[in-house]
Protein backbone atom coordinates (compact mmCIF):
# COMPACT_ATOMS: atom_id res chain seq x y z
CA UNK A 1 0.00 0.00 0.00
CA UNK A 2 1.50 3.58 -0.65
CA UNK A 3 2.23 5.51 1.96
CA UNK A 4 0.80 9.28 2.67
CA UNK A 5 3.53 11.37 3.57
CA UNK A 6 3.12 15.30 3.89
CA UNK A 7 6.21 17.83 2.89
CA UNK A 8 6.75 21.04 4.13
CA UNK A 9 8.17 23.60 2.47
CA UNK A 10 9.75 26.21 5.20
CA UNK A 11 12.70 28.01 3.73
CA UNK A 12 11.47 31.04 2.86
CA UNK A 13 12.36 34.16 3.88
CA UNK A 14 9.24 35.95 4.75
CA UNK A 15 10.37 38.96 2.89
CA UNK A 16 6.89 40.46 1.78
CA UNK A 17 5.78 39.74 5.58
CA UNK A 18 9.15 41.76 6.40
CA UNK A 19 9.50 40.38 9.99
CA UNK A 20 13.13 40.20 11.64
CA UNK A 21 12.51 36.31 11.39
CA UNK A 22 10.76 34.31 8.67
CA UNK A 23 7.12 34.55 8.97
CA UNK A 24 6.99 30.77 9.75
CA UNK A 25 8.70 31.52 13.25
CA UNK A 26 6.59 34.16 14.52
CA UNK A 27 4.50 33.52 17.65
CA UNK A 28 1.07 32.43 17.41
CA UNK A 29 -0.50 31.44 20.50
CA UNK A 30 2.32 30.67 21.94
CA UNK A 31 3.58 28.70 19.56
CA UNK A 32 5.95 29.28 16.07
CA UNK A 33 3.38 29.58 13.19
CA UNK A 34 4.28 26.44 11.56
CA UNK A 35 4.09 24.49 14.17
CA UNK A 36 0.42 24.65 13.97
CA UNK A 37 0.45 23.55 10.97
CA UNK A 38 2.78 20.81 11.47
CA UNK A 39 0.18 19.38 14.44
CA UNK A 40 -2.59 19.53 12.30
CA UNK A 41 -0.96 17.43 9.34
CA UNK A 42 0.55 15.03 12.36
CA UNK A 43 -2.89 14.40 13.39
CA UNK A 44 -3.88 13.34 9.96
CA UNK A 45 -4.17 9.11 11.07
CA UNK A 46 -3.04 8.36 7.58
CA UNK A 47 -0.41 10.16 7.50
CA UNK A 48 2.57 8.70 8.92
CA UNK A 49 5.32 11.17 8.29
CA UNK A 50 5.48 15.21 8.43
CA UNK A 51 8.74 16.00 7.27
CA UNK A 52 9.57 19.76 7.43
CA UNK A 53 12.28 21.48 4.29
CA UNK A 54 14.61 24.14 6.01
CA UNK A 55 17.25 26.09 4.84
CA UNK A 56 21.02 24.63 5.49
CA UNK A 57 21.16 28.56 7.14
CA UNK A 58 18.54 28.21 9.18
CA UNK A 59 19.44 29.89 12.88
CA UNK A 60 15.69 29.41 14.39
CA UNK A 61 14.39 26.01 14.23
CA UNK A 62 16.57 24.63 17.01
CA UNK A 63 15.15 27.28 19.10
CA UNK A 64 11.83 25.66 19.77
CA UNK A 65 10.75 22.66 21.77
CA UNK A 66 8.53 21.16 18.47
CA UNK A 67 7.16 18.00 20.21
CA UNK A 68 5.12 16.87 16.95
CA UNK A 69 4.79 13.14 16.53
CA UNK A 70 6.06 11.71 13.09
CA UNK A 71 8.06 15.11 12.74
CA UNK A 72 11.30 14.75 11.05
CA UNK A 73 13.49 17.56 9.37
CA UNK A 74 15.70 17.88 6.15
CA UNK A 75 18.01 21.13 6.26
CA UNK A 76 17.59 21.22 2.34
CA UNK A 77 15.81 24.21 1.69
CA UNK A 78 16.85 25.68 -1.94
CA UNK A 79 16.61 29.01 -3.60
CA UNK A 80 12.97 29.17 -4.52
CA UNK A 81 9.70 27.11 -3.44
CA UNK A 82 9.98 24.78 -6.08
CA UNK A 83 13.76 23.62 -6.00
CA UNK A 84 13.03 23.02 -1.43
CA UNK A 85 10.19 20.73 -2.68
CA UNK A 86 12.41 19.26 -5.06
CA UNK A 87 15.35 18.74 -2.90
CA UNK A 88 12.86 17.60 0.05
CA UNK A 89 11.67 14.95 -2.53
CA UNK A 90 14.98 13.40 -3.26
CA UNK A 91 16.22 13.32 0.51
CA UNK A 92 12.77 11.97 1.29
CA UNK A 93 14.00 7.99 0.71
CA UNK A 94 10.19 7.13 -0.44
CA UNK A 95 8.71 4.80 -2.46
CA UNK A 96 8.06 5.96 -5.94
CA UNK A 97 4.35 5.44 -5.89
CA UNK A 98 3.90 6.44 -1.99
CA UNK A 99 1.87 9.78 -2.09
CA UNK A 100 3.12 13.17 -0.98
CA UNK A 101 1.35 15.99 0.30
CA UNK A 102 3.26 19.15 -0.24
CA UNK A 103 1.55 21.92 1.81
CA UNK A 104 3.03 25.74 2.45
CA UNK A 105 4.34 26.24 6.23
CA UNK A 106 2.60 29.64 6.28
CA UNK A 107 -0.78 28.06 5.57
CA UNK A 108 -0.99 27.37 9.36
CA UNK A 109 -4.95 27.16 9.63
CA UNK A 110 -5.49 24.20 7.34
CA UNK A 111 -8.30 21.40 9.65
CA UNK A 112 -7.48 17.55 9.78
CA UNK A 113 -10.83 17.74 7.74
CA UNK A 114 -9.47 19.39 4.86
CA UNK A 115 -6.97 17.12 4.34
CA UNK A 116 -8.80 13.88 4.33
CA UNK A 117 -11.12 15.59 2.17
CA UNK A 118 -8.05 15.79 -0.62
CA UNK A 119 -7.27 12.13 0.47
CA UNK A 120 -10.59 10.56 0.08
CA UNK A 121 -11.03 12.27 -3.29
CA UNK A 122 -7.76 11.71 -4.67
CA UNK A 123 -6.62 8.79 -3.71
CA UNK A 124 -8.22 6.73 -6.41
CA UNK A 125 -7.33 9.52 -8.90
CA UNK A 126 -4.42 8.35 -11.61
CA UNK A 127 -2.91 11.65 -11.48
CA UNK A 128 -3.06 13.62 -7.96
CA UNK A 129 -4.98 16.64 -6.93
CA UNK A 130 -4.86 20.02 -4.40
CA UNK A 131 -7.27 21.86 -2.42
CA UNK A 132 -8.56 25.22 -4.24
CA UNK A 133 -11.62 27.47 -3.86
CA UNK A 134 -13.59 28.27 -6.54
CA UNK A 135 -13.78 32.39 -7.38
CA UNK A 136 -16.51 33.66 -5.85
CA UNK A 137 -15.75 37.42 -6.02
CA UNK A 138 -16.30 39.26 -9.78
CA UNK A 139 -12.63 39.17 -11.78
CA UNK A 140 -11.14 42.47 -12.66
CA UNK A 141 -8.69 43.06 -15.79
CA UNK A 142 -6.44 45.45 -15.01
CA UNK A 143 -4.75 48.57 -17.16
CA UNK A 144 -1.33 49.61 -17.13
CA UNK A 145 -2.32 52.38 -14.34
CA UNK A 146 -4.88 50.66 -12.57
CA UNK A 147 -7.95 51.32 -14.12
CA UNK A 148 -11.04 48.19 -15.41
CA UNK A 149 -9.68 47.28 -18.69
CA UNK A 150 -12.22 44.12 -18.90
CA UNK A 151 -14.56 41.93 -16.40
CA UNK A 152 -13.52 38.51 -16.57
CA UNK A 153 -16.04 35.69 -16.26
CA UNK A 154 -15.23 33.60 -12.63
CA UNK A 155 -16.80 30.41 -14.58
CA UNK A 156 -14.16 27.40 -13.99
CA UNK A 157 -11.86 29.84 -12.28
CA UNK A 158 -10.23 28.21 -9.31
CA UNK A 159 -7.65 29.43 -6.63
CA UNK A 160 -4.69 27.38 -5.65
CA UNK A 161 -4.03 26.37 -2.31
CA UNK A 162 -2.05 23.26 -0.26
CA UNK A 163 -1.84 20.40 0.26
CA UNK A 164 -1.21 19.29 -3.26
CA UNK A 165 -0.80 15.63 -3.46
CA UNK A 166 0.97 13.51 -6.15
CA UNK A 167 3.01 10.51 -6.68
CA UNK A 168 6.60 10.99 -5.05
CA UNK A 169 8.39 9.82 -8.48
CA UNK A 170 5.98 11.45 -11.08
CA UNK A 171 6.26 14.85 -8.76
CA UNK A 172 9.96 14.99 -8.92
CA UNK A 173 9.83 14.32 -12.07
CA UNK A 174 7.92 17.07 -12.79
CA UNK A 175 9.96 19.62 -10.69
CA UNK A 176 13.03 18.06 -12.18
CA UNK A 177 11.60 18.98 -16.12
CA UNK A 178 9.50 21.94 -15.04
CA UNK A 179 11.16 25.84 -16.47
CA UNK A 180 11.80 26.76 -12.50
CA UNK A 181 10.50 30.45 -13.38
CA UNK A 182 6.80 29.32 -14.53
CA UNK A 183 6.40 26.31 -11.49
CA UNK A 184 4.78 28.46 -8.25
CA UNK A 185 2.94 25.37 -7.02
CA UNK A 186 3.49 21.63 -7.90
CA UNK A 187 0.35 21.28 -9.82
CA UNK A 188 1.73 23.56 -12.76
CA UNK A 189 4.66 21.35 -12.63
CA UNK A 190 2.68 18.53 -13.19
CA UNK A 191 0.19 20.13 -15.48
CA UNK A 192 3.78 20.98 -18.02
CA UNK A 193 3.67 17.04 -18.26
CA UNK A 194 0.21 17.51 -19.96
CA UNK A 195 -1.54 15.61 -17.25
CA UNK A 196 -4.72 17.42 -14.95
CA UNK A 197 -4.91 17.50 -11.54
CA UNK A 198 -8.48 17.57 -9.88
CA UNK A 199 -9.11 20.32 -7.88
CA UNK A 200 -11.07 19.32 -4.52
CA UNK A 201 -12.51 22.29 -2.69
CA UNK A 202 -10.43 23.75 -0.10
CA UNK A 203 -11.79 26.40 2.33
CA UNK A 204 -11.26 30.26 2.55
CA UNK A 205 -9.14 30.13 6.23
CA UNK A 206 -6.67 28.28 4.81
CA UNK A 207 -5.16 30.81 3.39
CA UNK A 208 -1.23 31.46 3.30
CA UNK A 209 0.28 34.12 5.71
CA UNK A 210 1.66 36.39 3.56
CA UNK A 211 1.77 39.85 4.90
CA UNK A 212 2.06 41.49 8.42
CA UNK A 213 -1.80 41.65 8.58
CA UNK A 214 -2.69 38.19 7.80
CA UNK A 215 -1.44 37.53 11.13
CA UNK A 216 -4.59 38.73 13.35
CA UNK A 217 -7.12 36.89 11.06
CA UNK A 218 -4.69 33.38 11.74
CA UNK A 219 -4.78 34.26 15.01
CA UNK A 220 -8.27 34.78 15.66
CA UNK A 221 -9.52 32.04 13.19
CA UNK A 222 -6.64 29.34 15.49
CA UNK A 223 -8.25 30.89 18.75
CA UNK A 224 -11.61 30.47 17.79
CA UNK A 225 -10.88 26.32 16.55
CA UNK A 226 -9.34 26.02 20.25
CA UNK A 227 -12.41 27.53 21.92
CA UNK A 228 -14.91 25.17 20.14
N1 LIG B 1 9.63 28.34 0.64
C1 LIG B 1 10.70 27.43 0.67
N2 LIG B 1 11.86 27.72 0.02
C2 LIG B 1 12.01 28.89 -0.64
C3 LIG B 1 10.94 29.82 -0.70
C4 LIG B 1 9.74 29.51 -0.05
O1 LIG B 1 10.57 26.37 1.27
N3 LIG B 1 13.19 29.17 -1.22
C5 LIG B 1 8.39 28.02 1.39
C6 LIG B 1 8.03 29.09 2.41
O2 LIG B 1 8.77 28.92 3.61
C7 LIG B 1 6.54 28.90 2.57
C8 LIG B 1 6.09 28.34 1.21
O3 LIG B 1 7.29 27.96 0.52
O4 LIG B 1 6.20 27.95 3.56
C9 LIG B 1 5.28 29.37 0.43
O5 LIG B 1 6.12 30.46 0.09
P1 LIG B 1 5.82 31.98 0.42
O6 LIG B 1 4.51 32.14 1.10
O7 LIG B 1 6.11 32.77 -0.80
O8 LIG B 1 6.93 32.26 1.58
P2 LIG B 1 8.25 33.13 1.46
O9 LIG B 1 8.93 32.84 0.16
O10 LIG B 1 9.00 32.90 2.71
O11 LIG B 1 7.66 34.62 1.48
P3 LIG B 1 7.99 35.81 0.44
O12 LIG B 1 7.66 35.30 -0.93
O13 LIG B 1 7.13 36.93 0.91
O14 LIG B 1 9.48 36.09 0.61
MG1 LIG C 1 7.96 33.31 -1.74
Amino acid sequence: MSAYIALVPAAGSGSRFGAPSPKQYLQLLGKPLMWHTLSVLAAVPAITRVVVVISPEDEWFDCFDWAIPKLEVLRVGGASRAASVRNGLAALGAAGDDWVLVHDAARCCLTVPMVERLIARVADDEIGGLLALPVADTVKRATSDGHVSKTVSREGLWLAQTPQMFRCAQLLRALKDGAEAAVTDEASAIEMLGLQPRLVEGEAQNFKVTYPADLALARAILASSKEG
